[in-house]
């Protein structure tokens, strides 16, 4: 029996762990869910299979960020990490965001605390401040413009030559800009645990293995990984390449989810996750996986966790993303 309390409060574990009959169809309870309520669920590329099938829409951060701002749902369920839910939120403040696991954080957001940051900031005030999306409200609200994976190389290019820029909160990515536009911005020093687990050595042996392979890689991937790879590119670019690329056979250095949409647009290639540095499943991000189908089940029945902001710190976080919302689709993207 369900406590009716548990309606208004948010749970303790950050979840809701209730039992659910294994005889329940959560499919068909979701899609029930999503009717009665109005909801619609947007899941990331890195979330489990069966939260990608029931997902109203997959997609990475631009396209989830995108999603979020154009649909008239009353409740978002937020298959993602709390930055996801949390910009999902901000554009959408008088609707509910559900997210199923509330401690679904992320390691690179993590490496980025407000308070370091605005004291960074505060040493560089001639500087212009890109973040990626993938940190908090917070840093959000000390930024000017917000980018993604999908559109940093473009919000770049949009700022002068002569401004000097801070770009956070991933080295990796910012690293990688620098060497693509010819830049110099000045790095923030954090990183995502997932993307950096790769071992080159053991990268090498598969490649010498599959001679035929093409190497696909994000940008959060360190350089030392990026340089070996056929093709860099955000978790949708990396889709839509494998896709229509000729090979037959990838190797591919991002979280392991994205390989089931690969492999449903792609069913006679063979793709294959880049090996960690050790015998652990650590390209699964922790964090991702925290959300599952009971979860996502319980929380839609529930409407709980909610993600909830205070409205002065959504305000300044809002400028940046819509910064960025508009600078891409000036570019189409
Ligand atoms: P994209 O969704 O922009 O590809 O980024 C990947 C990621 O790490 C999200 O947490
Ligand atoms: Fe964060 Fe990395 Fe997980 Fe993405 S994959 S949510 S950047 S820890």
């Amino acid at each position: 029996m369900v406590d009716i309390n548990i309606v208004n409060a948010v749970p303790e574990k950050g979840f809701l762990d209730l039992p659910v009959s294994p005889d329940l169809d959560l499919f068909a309870e979701i899609e029930k869910l999503k009717k009665e309520k109005n909801a619609i669920v947007l899941a990331h590329y890195y979330q489990e299979a069966d939260i990608q099938d029931i997902a109203d829409y997959i997609g990475d951060s631009l396209g989830l960020a995108q999603a979020a701002e154009k649909t008239d749902a009353d409740i978002i369920v937020f298959a993602g990490v709390h930055f996801m839910a949390e910009t999902a939120k901000i554009l959408n403040p008088n609707k509910k965001v559900l997210l199923p696991d509330l401690n679904a954080g992320c390691s690179l957001s993590d490496s980025a605390p407000p308070a370091l940051f605005a004291d960074f900031k505060k040493a560089h005030p001639d500087h212009l401040v890109i973040s990626y999306i993938n940190c908090s409200a917070g840093i959000k609200a000390l930024s000017d413009i917000i980018c993604t994976s999908s559109n940093a190389e473009k919000i770049v290019s949009t700022i002068p030559d002569d401004q000097p820029i801070i770009f956070a909160p991933d080295r990796n990515l910012g690293a990688y800009l620098n060497k693509k536009t010819g830049r110099n911005m000045l790095l923030w020093n954090g990183a995502c645990m997932v993307h950096e687990i790769f071992s080159i050595e053991k990268l090498l042996k598969l490649k010498a293995q599959y001679p035929n392979a093409k190497i696909l890689a994000h940008p959060e991937c360190e350089e030392a990984l990026l340089k070996h790879a056929d093709y860099i590119g955000s978790t949708t670019a990396l889709l839509k390449y494998s896709t229509a690329d000729s090979a037959d056979t990838y190797i591919v250095a991002t979280e392991t989810g994205i390989l089931h949409q690969m492999m449903k647009n792609a069913p006679d290639k063979t793709f294959i996750p880049a090996p960690p540095d050790n015998s652990c499943a650590c390209n699964d991000c922790p964090h991702m996986k925290l959300n599952t189908l009971e979860k996502l089940y319980l929380c839609m029945k529930h409407e709980i966790p909610e993600i909830t902001m205070d409205e002065q710190l959504r305000l300044a976080a809002l400028k940046p993303i819509q910064r960025m919302l508009d600078i891409s689709a000036q570019f189409g993207l």
